[in-house]
């Protein structure tokens, strides 16, 4: 299956395997112009849904980062497979897949000393002979140096979240300093995956389109959740247990740790059910434990099932917590908090330093002033320390109970500051064009067709004359002109038989084909034909532009044209 779909995909310009003519390169693949208008489209769908309806902004950032910022996520540390090396023909594999498919063992949780002796026992299945040196840890991030001279090294982003986490204070300036507020990026990610033999399914330069959702962690629960709570979830849960429950059920029962997670899975899959993918297809999958990645304390993976490789994730949806914007404060040394407000103030006991400003302006004179400053923004480390030693250091002068005291005061609080909890969906946009390419997949009389919903097919309408003659083709010509003014996506064919122009567009998933006959010039009326039943209904020159819009935004449907008809 997934080879015909490969095979026509290349063939009819979707995808092209890169850099071809020097021999190609695993894990990068070039979209073609059909598949380059498919992705924006999917692209534009996620746009609609998770950025338009949910009032979420899109950024785009810079896909080299500095060290720093992965030092600080814990990618440099923790973004690492298990590798061993034949050492016969230098061959690479991940070595907890290759003990689990050669010994049919789980490695999962198996230290590196234990997979090297284990490793030894198996043969290489590149060569076959026993020659597999040590495991060792393999960073996937494409490392590189920033400007000449080597002085600051970089990586390729192997996510797209983190430019939002470093931007929060900006981004939460711009939300109007309220929360819960949510932020989207669409862009490439780059990994140097181990065997990138899957096709579109493991790249090394990937697209992903994210989605922190940035809350306050007392207050798990989402207005909009109504919208979707009956929405039924397949769900795989850790303990290896798989069943449909509404999204509403799935958060009472405490198998979706809250309304969040309940919300986006519900999101997720009317997403990926509205670019073509099968709903009985869509499951999602808890993470086992040992397979959270180093930021996540919960996990969600929607997969979807496809012909040649079964199960495959297409979206993790993960709970971050506090993880990232800890890490960066911690780094960085800037604040990343917000603050929030109580329903009603709260009165509340605190200690602060009673100062004996006489005696610190005699004393300390020109300095007293920035003293006088420190010691009233004093916070509770500071009030704590002079408690225990009986004096503090501040501005490098020590000051001990002459200067100061502490007493305990009410103050009225309004609110407090806070570090956002996150939870990301995080979509992989080449694995769903693939599921979406297969999806479409149909034969007809030994034909091949493309059964892509009309709004997703990269071309939405051709427009044909039955025969090659000027007086057809006239019109033929006028009417794409009109349908490519109003945005749509249009091709013109006059070559070979009606027949073999209608086989030719309907293997790229053309929806909608017109056809100007000789009827036309007497009633002026067209044909419009629809791929997936191959029906026809007739309508006028007048009206045609207007209908196919409508046809193509999903707006009316075939069958309803044909029984107004
Ligand atoms: P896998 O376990 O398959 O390697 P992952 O768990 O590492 O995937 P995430 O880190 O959760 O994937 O990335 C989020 C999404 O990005 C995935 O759901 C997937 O759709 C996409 N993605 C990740 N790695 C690749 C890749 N090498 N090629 C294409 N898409 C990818
Ligand atoms: N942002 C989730 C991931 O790429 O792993």
């Amino acid at each position: 299956m997934q080879d015909k779909v490969l095979e026509l995909a290349i063939r009819r310009g979707f995808i092209y395997p890169s850099y071809e003519i020097y021999g190609g390169v695993g894990g990068f693949y070039d979209y073609a112009p059909l598949g380059a208008i498919l992705k924006k489209k999917i692209e534009d769908k996620w746009r609609k849904i998770f950025c338009i309806e949910e009032g979420f902004y899109e950024i785009h950032c810079p896909t080299i980062a500095p060290e720093e910022v992965f030092i600080a996520s814990g990618h440099v540390k923790n973004f690492v497979d298990p590798l061993v090396t034949c050492e016969n023909c230098r061959e690479s594999f991940r070595a907890d897949h290759l003990i689990e498919e050669s010994m049919n063992i789980s490695a999962s949780n198996m230290s590196y000393e234990e997979m090297s002796k284990l490793v030894k026992q198996i043969s290489c299945p590149n060569c076959g002979k026993k020659a597999f040196g040590d495991v060792y840890s393999y960073n996937l991030m494409f490392k590189t140096a920033i400007g000449p001279g080597g002085k600051r090294t970089g990586y390729l982003r192997p996510e797209t979240a983190q430019n939002i986490f470093i931007l929060f204070n900006r981004l939460y300036e711009f939300s109007r300093k309220k929360l819960p507020f949510g932020i989207t990026q669409i862009g490439k990610a780059y990994r140097n995956e181990i065997s990138p033999r899957q096709g579109l399914i493991r790249l090394r330069e990937f697209t992903q389109a994210e989605l922190e959702y940035f809350f306050d962690p007392r207050n798990e629960s989402i207005d909009r959740f109504k919208l979707y709570e009956n929405e039924k979830l397949r769900l795989l849960t850790r303990e290896n247990k798989e069943f449909e429950i509404t999204a509403k059920e799935a958060v009472e029962k405490g198998i979706l740790i809250n309304e969040i997670f309940g919300y986006f899975l519900a999101l997720t899959k009317r997403f990926l059910v509205e670019v073509g993918i099968d709903e009985k297809r869509i499951r999602f999958r808890q993470h086992l434990k040992e397979e959270l990645a180093h930021y996540a304390r919960d996990c969600w993976d929607a997969e979807v099932f496809t012909e040649r490789y079964g199960y495959i994730e297409v979206v993790g949806i993960a709970d971050r917590g506090d993880y990232d914007l800890k890490a960066h404060e911690r780094h960085s040394n800037v604040e990343m908090k917000a603050f929030v407000s109580y329903e009603k103030p709260v009165t509340i006991k605190m200690k602060v330093f009673e100062l004996n400003l006489k005696e610190i302006g005699k004393t300390f004179r020109k300095k007293a002033k920035e003293i006088i400053k420190e010691l009233e923004n004093a916070d509770e480390k500071l009030i704590e320390e002079f408690e225990k030693k009986g004096f503090v250091k501040v501005c490098n002068e020590v000051l001990d109970s002459r200067f100061l005291k502490v007493k305990e005061v009410e103050k009225k609080v309004h609110g407090e500051k806070v570090v956002p909890h996150v939870i990301e969906p995080s979509f992989g946009i080449d694995r769903i064009l693939y599921c979406v390419l297969e999806s479409a997949y149909r034969e007809r009389n030994g034909k091949k067709i493309l059964s892509f919903k009309p709004d997703i097919a990269p071309i939405s309408v051709a427009v044909f004359p039955l025969v090659s003659k000027d007086e057809l083709k006239d019109i033929a010509l006028e009417l794409l002109r009109k349908i490519r003014a109003r945005g749509i996506y249009a091709i013109y064919d006059e070559k070979d038989s009606i027949g073999r122009r209608y086989a030719r567009v309907d293997e790229i998933g053309v929806p909608f084909a017109i056809t100007v006959d000789f009827d036309t010039l007497k009633d002026s009326t067209v044909t419009v034909r629809f791929r997936d039943t191959t029906e026809q209904v007739r309508i006028s020159t007048a009206e045609v532009v207007d209908v196919v819009e409508e046809l193509v935004n999903g707006k009316i449907k075939f069958e309803e044209l044909k029984m107004k008809k």
